[in-house]
């Protein structure tokens, strides 16, 4: 986790890296701070506990000035959220200043080692600070050397920024499984953990690949592979507007998004389907034969994304036949599953950067599986290490809860078990051309539902005081009920709890009490009935009961408090319109309770930590 960002040039730093270090906020926000050096000044490094706005307040009246710094946003692993565990980290000298993305795990005997051939003392529990005094330790008159030779001693992840007092004109970076990008400015360059930051100064991007160290000047940049050789790499021209990194008014991030999700869906399927009707999945070559020899495919992903993956699974077998496992990322990595060259691998990710999935995908590439993925971040570490790319068009989400990321990666499930399907020679034509049909007017029907808004405000003003809720639902309603009781406990703080309906009654109902909130998703017109019993069998225990249903079914809904009917549509790709309600209710529930919501307590965008 943690978001890092430095600048070299002929600005003052400390509004480029304040400026970088708040579009990074969502990486992480217990802690922030900023390093300067120059020729006239020795190292300053300033850092405070809490939100960035607090570090802006503390150097408020210094006025620092300087032409190279580097910036530090962070989410806790080592040691609790303080002043003195914030980054920059220096090392013994004081003249050397590191800020971090990752993990060192072998930091204990490193810092065993330090202390006992240096007599190192540490100031704060971090393992950054292990590695500051490690880099300081290789130091003779060379950061890049110093840099270069603390890296070969550490194991784990990391994206570095280093300065140093002695080398007032140069920035030194390095990366190992911790995502970091360089910007190539007019008036200087950059370094950063995601493209965002940088956007307001720059287009032209590096991209840095892993065991990759960057030395950084005014008006130079020089990348060298893991063996010191100087490496030759493509600019990547950024194409994102910036504005849309922005709220355009409305309250927070995550109301913008989910009022994005018509249009992320438009751009995610109007690049794939072409005039004929045929699905294009990018480049990406699966050939009838490829596709016959894959004996299983895992769906591998976290969170919300692993979510999108269970609908995945349901649309790939039924129409594409092909058994499918999904499995969330931090478990799969660490069992024995079964993969081989006949296995196909699908890995989903809004950030492209979640280290367990990333993990992940590089244990079933190690055994052989074909590795696909759906990805959001372009250059993001997992599109980058995956045989083939599916990207989501979903634009930059910076809300800490996903909403059109997910929409948009459903859409990919779509398009890729249609394509399967057809391929194989398993689906019939109708039911391809029906599916695809309604997945067109998808967006429309959105818009629509969108309008609900304020009916959905009342329903959350019902709810919004109780401390439990219950979301419930069969087939794939049950996997939108997952997602719409994450998104409620993860900006509400609600103890939220998904199952599927039929499962109540073999324990969970025991909880349910006179006014107890359940969201009883209900779109599944063969299973209609039975949710219906599970809505009563709640009902007669006292719960206060919203249904989310299909269009003509209000009558058998009329046991429920309230319902929200979604357009009328296929039941295979309901849940890209189920789950809108559950978005808004969350959003509105989070409000009414004055939470932080496009910045939840504990939580950060990218997990990129296992
Ligand atoms: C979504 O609302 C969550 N904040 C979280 O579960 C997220 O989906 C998960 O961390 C996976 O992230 P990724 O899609 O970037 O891999």
């Amino acid at each position: 986790m943690c978001g890092i960002v430095g600048y070299i040039g002929d600005e003052n730093v400390t509004g480029v890296i304040i400026e970088g270090l708040k579009k990074l906020e969502y990486r992480g926000y217990d802690s922030a701070g900023i390093a300067l050096c120059s020729e006239k000044n020795p190292l300053i490094v300033r850092k405070k506990k809490g939100r960035i706005s607090n570090l802006e307040e503390l150097i408020e009246e210094e006025k620092l000035f300087s032409h190279t710094g580097i910036g530090h946003t962070r989410w806790a692993t080592h040691g609790e959220p303080s002043d003195r565990n914030a980054h920059p980290h220096t090392d013994m000298s004081g003249r050397i200043a590191v800020v971090h993305n990752g993990i060192i795990e072998n930091y204990a005997e490193l810092k065993e080692e330090l202390i006992e051939k240096n007599g190192s003392v540490f100031q704060s529990d971090t393992d950054t600070e292990v590695a500051a005094h490690l880099i300081g330790s290789y130091y003779q008159g060379d950061l890049e050397d110093a840099v270069y030779r603390a890296t070969q001693k550490m194991r784990g992840a990391y994206a570095f920024g280093v300065i140093c007092a002695d080398e007032p004109d140069k920035i030194v970076a390095a990366r190992k499984d911790s995502p970091l990008i360089v910007g190539l400015g007019r008036k200087g360059n950059f370094i950063a953990s995601d493209i965002p930051a940088l956007l307001k100064y720059v287009r032209q991007i590096y991209l840095i690949e892993n065991n990759e160290l960057v030395v950084l000047k005014e008006n130079e940049v020089k990348i060298y592979n893991a063996d010191r050789e100087e490496v030759h790499r493509d600019v990547f021209n950024v194409t994102w507007d910036e504005d849309a990194a922005e709220k355009e008014g409305y309250d927070h991030f995550m109301i913008k998004e989910i009022h994005e999700q018509p249009a992320g869906i438009r751009d995610t399927l109007g690049r794939r389907v072409d005039d004929q009707g045929e699905i294009i999945l990018d480049g990406i070559e699966l050939t009838r034969e490829d596709l016959e020899q894959f004996n299983r495919i895992y769906i591998v992903a976290c969170g919300t994304a692993y979510h999108a993956g269970l609908i995945g699974k349901f649309a790939i077998e039924k129409l594409a036949k092909v058994p499918v496992e999904v499995d969330v990322a931090s478990e799969f990595r660490y069992r024995d599953p079964f993969i081989d060259n006949h296995t196909l691998f699908i890995a989903i990710s809004q950030s492209g950067e979640t280290l367990d999935t990333l993990g992940a995908l590089r244990m079933a590439k190690e055994k052989g599986a074909r590795i696909m993925s759906v990805v959001n971040v372009v250059g993001s570490s997992i599109a980058r290490e995956s045989d083939d790319v599916f990207y989501t068009w979903a634009g930059p989400e910076i809300a800490v809860a996903s909403t059109k990321a997910y929409t948009t990666q459903l859409i990919c499930m779509y398009l890729i078990a249609l394509y399967m399907g057809r391929k194989k020679g398993v689906l019939s034509e109708k039911l391809y051309r029906l599916i695809l049909e309604e997945l067109t007017i998808i967006p429309d029907k959105l818009e629509a539902l969108l309008e609900e808004q304020d009916h959905i405000k009342e329903i959350a003003e019902q709810m919004y005081q109780h401390n439990d809720a219950f979301f419930i639902g069969r087939g794939v309603d049950a996997s939108v009920a997952f997602e719409g009781s994450l998104k409620l406990k993860e900006i509400s703080y609600i103890n939220s709890f998904a199952i599927a309906a039929g499962e109540l009654k073999h324990g969970t109902i025991a909880l349910i009490d006179k006014g107890t909130p359940v969201v009883a998703l209900a779109t599944q017109t063969a299973l209609l009935e039975k949710t219906v019993s599970n809505i009563q069998e709640v009902k007669a225990r006292g719960a206060y009961v919203f249904a989310v249903a299909q269009e003509g079914s209000k009558d058998q809904l009329k046991d429920a408090d309230e319902v929200i009917l979604i357009p009328q549509c296929m039941d295979e790709i309901s849940p890209i319109l189920s789950i809108v309600p559950l978005q808004l209710l969350a959003y509105q529930i989070a409000k009414l309770r004055g939470c932080d919501i496009d910045k939840p307590k504990n939580l950060a965008k990218s997990v990129t930590v296992e």
